[in-house]
């Protein structure tokens, strides 16, 4: 396995709290923040304090022990405990809509809630042992995640990548980024594009500080540049993460995602999504059934709490989009890359 080089942590569960780096403060500052209740935690994934499916699906798990805690000081019976902690359980999977990985791992605490047998003060370990496990299984799923997409990676290559799939997208190390770590700590000639990723700047904010902490070479492009640079002939592959993945492949990710992908198909150029198999969604079909995530007209009418665009115009702003199966060369997972036919391979790594 290659040499895992992230310096970064960006969720962990710490005694009685969930600690975090703050998102919204990149790229001036990287600081830290304590989550200590539910309602928090909540609003830290709505107003993406911390971002990335897998991410959201830990610190959904980690949302669920902060409000067990506070139904604990309530004197309820375990009967009534556990009816209030599966309300808020379903309320904390509400705060964002398109990752299925936040609706994983708050069905994966849910199952421990309905089944348990302990007592309150138990149930409650038992929920912070199982988001602590989460954690740990994030990092090492995500390190097979780059060693696989390592194999595709031509030697001296340029990887576009669109928002971030980082290590601050997940608890470490990184999906999409995982593929240009471990690709990185074999051959130190490759080299990352990074897509702006308007409207929150995902790939100009955080990408690009990631991957300089780990001084793996990174180019910040606008998101309109990457055919111009595709039909120069100095983008060798795309690599991006995904937030929920049809039955058939069809990929949700951040919005701009789709468009990428159509212009790598033009120019013949390999594009790979690389996700837990978490991010999967067997109960769907098709694209066509993911909800995509409408977020505020500011994030577009504003930069930086700056107006760029004439007062009181109509704005429509979807979080992501759908880049269709055929577009996709492969799917990066835990269990190796995914292939065409997709309704056949990801059932077989499911089964397999
Ligand atoms: O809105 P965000 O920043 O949460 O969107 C993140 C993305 O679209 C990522 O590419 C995706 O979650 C994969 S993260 C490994």
């Amino acid at each position: 396995m290659a040499e895992f080089t992230s310096k970064i942590r960006t969720i962990e569960w710490v005694d009685t709290y969930s600690k975090m780096v703050d998102q919204t403060k990149f790229p001036e500052h990287f600081e830290y923040v304590k989550i200590t209740t539910g309602e928090g935690m909540f609003n830290a994934i709505k107003t993406m304090i911390v971002r990335g499916a897998p991410a959201i699906g830990i610190a959904g798990a980690h949302g669920i022990v902060l409000f067990a805690q506070e139904l604990e000081k309530q004197n309820l019976t375990k009967e009534e405990f556990v009816k209030k902690l599966l309300e808020k359980s379903d309320y904390m999977a509400s705060a964002r809509p398109t990752a299925v990985n936040l609706m994983w791992a708050v069905e994966k605490q849910k199952e421990i809630i309905k089944n348990s047998k302990s007592d309150i003060k138990t149930l409650i370990e038992e929920l912070k042992t199982n988001g602590k496990k989460m954690e740990e299984d994030d990092i090492s799923i995500n390190k097979k995640i780059g060693d696989y997409g390592a194999q595709v990676v031509p030697k001296g290559a340029t990887i576009l990548t669109h928002c971030n799939a980082g290590a601050l997208a997940t608890v470490g190390y990184g999906t999409a980024l995982g593929v240009v770590r471990s690709a990185f700590a074999k051959d130190p000639d490759i080299q990352v594009f990074a897509d702006e990723t308007r409207p929150r700047q995902q790939g100009a904010r955080i990408t690009t500080l990631e991957l300089t902490m780990d001084s793996i070479p990174v180019t910040l492009i606008t998101d309109g540049m990457c055919s111009y640079f595709m039909k120069k002939g100095m983008i060798d592959m795309v690599v991006t993460g995904a937030d929920r993945i049809a039955a058939n492949g069809d990929s949700a990710n951040k919005i701009g995602t789709y468009t990428v992908a159509i212009a790598a198909k033009y120019h013949n150029i390999p594009f790979y999504i690389a996700a837990p198999l978490s991010t999967i969604d067997t109960s769907i079909k098709s694209g066509d059934e993911i909800v995509i995530e409408e977020r505020s007209h500011e994030e577009v009418t504003h930069i930086n709490g700056k107006p760029i665009c004439a007062k009181g115009v109509n704005i429509i702003n979807p979080g992501f989009d759908v880049t269709p199966n055929e577009l996709i060369t492969g799917i990066i997972t835990e269990k190796g890359i995914l292939r065409p036919d997709y309704v056949k391979s990801i059932a077989r790594a499911f089964n397999g």
